[in-house]
């Protein structure tokens, strides 16, 4: 017996537009989107004029499975994702062991059956030795190779410029870098050490980590896909200077697309003093200039893309008073959709531009096969939101394995109501349905 499941009087957003109606799911794709649908058979959700968006499309998230799960694992971070309206992720290769081989990209895929809540890839990730296995990966096996251009947690730097310049020039796929200069982020470090020691106050972390690291690191990225014509994605820019190496415009026309991270957009350098290490991540939050810079970017179409980079770390890591210890990142995917939809409340991005952002945008740089839109015939990952219900984050009701939020204590000024994966609904007002059933996510590349 088929499945079939109608969502009734939703405003939906897609493709530039929003419209009243209603959209019938049946074995796992969107069978039709119109008005006034019968179907009698299926489980029916009023959206009571709520918002239905395609999933988001996370790409760029650490789970941290294998080797690292004292901090998290697939299943729990991915069902935190999903309460967080994420349907689909894309997880790096910093992971233990490292995911620099064909064999370990496979195995990840085998540890994500049936216990990934949502749709699946893992990045190979590229190191100084590696470049037999990048040229062996198939264009559609998965949705990158990321290269650590800048050394962050994991020690996965790629520094050799013979060995970028190979990568660049032979990648069978999309390329997506970490760019922050390391040489310039140790000449910085030692300035602080000198005059703090081991304890230097986080505040000065956008100085170490700093925008001329970025500047040097992300022109250098650029340079190398121009000169190589590769198909480039810049993670997590965070300064205004950088956006200048990019294009604004559809990503239809783009060799070289961009990437910016709910915190980068949420935080500013002033909310150091209170979070403290607890907003230590790799790039750095800036100032306010380069949050605003970001979020002008982002309606102008020069960023491409919203993501996460969902990094957790225990607490207990999180407060080693040793700046050099305390590690980098954060955990963010439970909250992250709400946190860019306070770009719409905040009349930076419309609803569509939103989800041009958090949805359509990943599944067009990455050739998501039928993911990212509603569209009759794409597979039904769905997520409804409550834009005028208020979240406060409270510490228990995180889902992370850390448990904890650099959140905690703020109010978003929306909700996700309901989450459906593949046609099934698997979350609801705080409830989680049924099993893990996220599936291998196929790209087309041609
Ligand atoms: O802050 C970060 N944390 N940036 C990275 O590049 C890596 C990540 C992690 O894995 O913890």
């Amino acid at each position: 017996m088929s499945k079939s499941l109608l969502i009734t009087n939703a405003r939906m957003v897609n493709e530039g537009r929003v419209t009243e109606g209603d959209l019938l799911a049946v074995d796992g794709r969107i069978a039709k989107i119109g008005s006034a649908i019968s179907a009698p058979d299926a489980t029916v959700i009023d959206a009571a004029g709520r918002v239905l968006m395609p999933g988001m499309i996370d790409d760029q998230v650490h789970f941290r499975e294998p080797g690292l799960t004292h901090k998290a694992d697939i299943a729990t971070e991915s069902r935190a994702a999903l309460a967080g309206g994420i349907t689909s992720f894309m997880e790096m290769p910093n992971t233990r062991p490292q995911t620099v081989t064909l064999a370990a990209l496979e195995d990840k895929f085998t540890l994500a059956r049936g216990r990934a809540w949502g749709n699946y890839a893992f990045y190979l990730g590229a190191t100084n030795d590696n470049i037999d296995e990048i040229r062996r990966l198939a264009p559609n096996q998965t949705c990158g190779i990321k290269v650590f251009m800048g050394a962050s947690t994991g020690n996965m730097l790629v520094d050799d410029p013979a060995t970028l310049e190979r990568i660049f020039r032979d990648a069978p796929t999309l390329l997506a870098t970490h760019c922050e200069d390391t040489p310039t982020i140790r000449a910085n470090e030692e300035r602080y050490r000198a005059q703090y020691g081991e304890e230097i106050p986080v505040r000065f972390h956008p100085l170490i980590r700093s925008e001329e690291a970025c500047w040097k690191s992300s022109s250098m990225a650029v340079d190398l896909a121009r000169r190589h014509a590769t198909r480039l994605h810049v993670l997590h820019l965070t300064t205004a200077r950088e956006l200048a190496l990019f294009d604004s415009g559809p990503i239809s026309g783009k060799r070289i697309t961009t990437e910016a991270c709910v915190h980068h957009l949420y935080f500013s350098e002033s909310d150091y003093e209170q979070r403290g290490n607890l907003i230590k991540c790799n790039p750095a939050i800036k100032r306010a200039e380069d949050r605003a810079a970001l979020r002008v970017a982002l309606a102008e179409d020069r960023l491409d893309v919203i993501a996460t980079d969902h990094a957790p770390h225990t607490l207990e890591e999180k407060q080693d008073p040793s700046y050099f210890k305390a590690p980098a990142g954060l955990p963010l995917v439970q909250h992250a959709l709400a946190m860019a939809l306070e770009l719409v409340h905040d009349g930076v991005l419309s609803l569509p531009q939103l989800v041009q952002k958090v949805s359509h945008g990943p599944a067009q740089v990455f050739n998501v096969c039928e993911r990212g839109f509603l569209r009759e015939g794409y597979w039904a990952d769905l997520v409804l939101v409550d834009m005028n219900r208020l979240q406060r984050i409270t510490h228990d009701q995180l889902l992370y394995k850390c448990g904890w939020s650099p959140l905690e204590g703020d109010v978003l000024r929306s909700s996700i109501s309901a989450t459906v994966v593949n046609g099934e609904l698997k979350y609801r007002d705080g409830n989680f349905l049924g099993a893990a059933a996220g599936m291998r996510l196929a790209f087309d590349r041609g």
